[in-house]
């Protein structure tokens, strides 16, 4: 089960993705965080932030809205009351970055380097639920560029850019942080959306608009996720959609090389463990040797 994002190793694919197991203690009751490959924390920034009027979660066929807003306790606080027990867990902690100047996301990362003691950044270029930053950062290869270039002249830690599938153009975003020294990309984020409650005529979610997550979006993700296995060598983690080892498998055929499960948890905190269980239970019944064997064998028809 073991894989490797450029220097960073993990005992299994699995991750879990930024903002489904906040600071990784408050999923510690339920899931086995000792067999996760890696937690991603909820996005940090440098200040605290509330996040977005409420309400800020809904459920849609196939799916959940979030309008959540990057709501996080802010570095200080994080490095002062979270990082010690995040520290204290058996896998891969990889703290999620964001901002709303390069500057700041700079800034971050500098305050955490100070500290130490966690594995990776995941660079949130991608947040659809702020009205700076966040995705505008990942819209243009130029803007994502800009950013990756900041922080890595800050960190010899592994920084994964995870990317939103909210462009026409991804390879072209992919492409140019790869070139500014990205160790891996997150393909991707949430889907920009929106739902009406008809009785009252008004958006469900307080912020208007929020991103899809959840089943809904997993064929989608899977074309993006090709799209950039297909134009750059860095490791892709897919994201979107993932609540079965079938799930998590079908982007691994495609190319990814592991994958994040979100919106899965809050409908059953045991997809983890089943997704993990599924996935050694196909690799014995295909004779599959590992899971790195699997990575990238898409058949494609002749043309
Ligand atoms: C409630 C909620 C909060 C989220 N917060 C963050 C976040 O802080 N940072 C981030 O990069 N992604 C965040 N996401 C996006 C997820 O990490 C993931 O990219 C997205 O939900 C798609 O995966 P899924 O379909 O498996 O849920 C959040 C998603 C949800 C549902």
């Amino acid at each position: 089960m073991t894989v490797h994002l450029g220097s960073l190793r993990l005992r299994n694919p699995l991750m879990l993705a930024s903002g489904v197991a906040g600071y990784g203690h408050e999923l510690g009751d339920v899931i086995d965080l000792g067999r996760v490959g890696a937690v991603v924390t909820k996005t940090l920034t440098l200040k605290p932030r509330q996040g977005n009027a409420p309400p800020r979660l809904a459920e849609v066929p196939s799916g959940l809205l979030n309008s959540i807003g990057l709501a996080n306790v802010g570095s200080r606080a994080f490095i002062s009351e979270h990082l010690d027990r995040l520290r204290n867990l058996d896998t891969r902690i990889i703290v999620s970055v964001g901002g709303f100047t390069v500057a700041e996301y700079a800034k971050l990362v500098l305050e955490l380097e100070e500290v130490g003691g966690f594995d990776a950044y995941e660079v949130n270029i991608s947040c659809p639920n702020v009205k700076a930053g966040g995705v505008n950062f990942g819209s243009t290869p130029g803007k994502a560029a800009g950013v990756v270039r900041a922080l890595r002249s800050k960190t010899g830690r592994p920084l994964i850019v995870k990317l939103t599938p909210n462009v026409t153009d991804i390879p072209s975003v992919a492409v140019a942080c790869e070139s500014e020294g990205a160790d891996a990309l997150t393909v991707g984020n949430t889907f920009r959306a929106m739902a009406v409650d008809l009785d009252s005529r008004r958006p469900v979610l307080g912020a208007t608009g929020g991103g899809l997550s959840g089943p809904a979006i997993k064929a989608m993700c899977m074309a993006k996720v090709w799209e950039v296995v297909s134009s750059v060598r860095t490791p892709v983690i897919a994201c979107g959609g993932i609540c079965s080892a079938g799930d998590a498998l079908e982007y691994i055929v495609v190319g990814a090389a592991a994958f994040q499960v979100g919106s899965a948890c809050f409908r059953d905190f045991r997809a983890p463990e089943s997704i993990l269980e599924g996935i050694t239970e196909f690799c014995r019944r295909k004779g599959v040797r590992s899971v790195a064997e699997l990575r990238g064998t898409l058949e494609l028809p002749r043309t």
